[in-house]
């Protein structure tokens, strides 16, 4: 894999917000390119080929300007000849809680895109529909204990048998990294205009426990891209024959 390549791919990917105000433009730019997870994604081949995808606290949705700037390489024969083919969305459905985003999203993607629909609401509250991937990047910390294992218990049904649910949590047994995440998560949360939020964390073991009684097979890798932080990447799926 080349770094022209990676270019290409978030020069496409950072296109929808380009117009769209400083912020939009330079926050996906930034996410998309610091940010491992989006390249690990597609490099490890995690999401089916097809499939109705489903993220939760997505933003401005720069997750799906990433993977339809990947399908689009991919379809134009631009692609690491190592990496398995870019997964095709047929609907990319994304929650967020903050009306901001909503509109900075609809702005990137336009009001009636064919595959994205991005919507205002609070994934506590919200129906799931069903999906075959349900994402939900750093924002399951948001909200308490007793709604993380509801939200968990219904992203579980809303899933088939060998659907993905793929998330990142901060290892809250990891210790001087964990703080360092969380003062990192702080600040950035400020700057994007929300009061400094309580955060509810759970030890790594906590989580796998939770999702596995829940039904879920469960992964874990560190993905912080050489940060001393302490974020891991769960990928949980449910078994073929459930
Ligand atoms: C750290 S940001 C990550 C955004 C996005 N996943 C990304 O990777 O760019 C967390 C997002 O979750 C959203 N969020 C927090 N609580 C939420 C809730 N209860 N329902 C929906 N979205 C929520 C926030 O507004 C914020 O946009």
């Amino acid at each position: 894999m080349t770094k022209r390549f990676l270019r290409s791919l978030l020069d496409e990917a950072s296109r929808p917000f380009n117009g769209n105000g400083h912020f939009a433009y330079h926050y996906s730019r930034g996410k998309l390119s610091s940010d491992s997870i989006f390249r690990e994604i597609l490099k490890r081949g995690l999401f089916p080929a097809e499939g109705r995808y489903l993220d939760l606290g997505c933003g401005q949705g720069s997750l799906f300007a990433w993977l339809l700037a990947a399908r689009k390489l991919y379809e134009a024969g631009h692609w690491p000849k190592d990496w398995p083919a870019a997964p095709k969305p047929q609907h990319l459905h994304g929650i967020e809680l903050m009306q901001k985003d909503v509109d900075r999203a609809a702005r990137a993607f336009g009001a009636d895109h064919p595959v994205v629909r991005i919507e205002q609401g609070d994934m506590t509250k919200a129906d799931f529909g069903k999906a075959d991937v349900v994402t939900i990047l750093d924002a399951l910390h948001y909200f308490d204990h007793a709604h993380q294992k509801d939200v968990l218990k219904r992203i579980r049904a809303a899933l088939p048998p060998g659907g993905l649910f793929l998330t990142r949590v901060g290892d809250a047994s990891a210790g001087l990294p964990y703080h360092l995440c969380n003062w990192v998560d702080h600040a950035v949360t400020f700057v994007r205009g929300h009061r400094l939020p309580r955060l509810y964390c759970r030890p790594l073991a906590e989580w796998v426990a939770l999702l596995q009684s829940l039904g879920f097979s469960v992964e874990t890798d560190p993905m912080n891209e050489g940060k001393p932080f302490a974020n891991i990447m769960l990928v949980c799926r449910v078994p073929a024959a459930a």
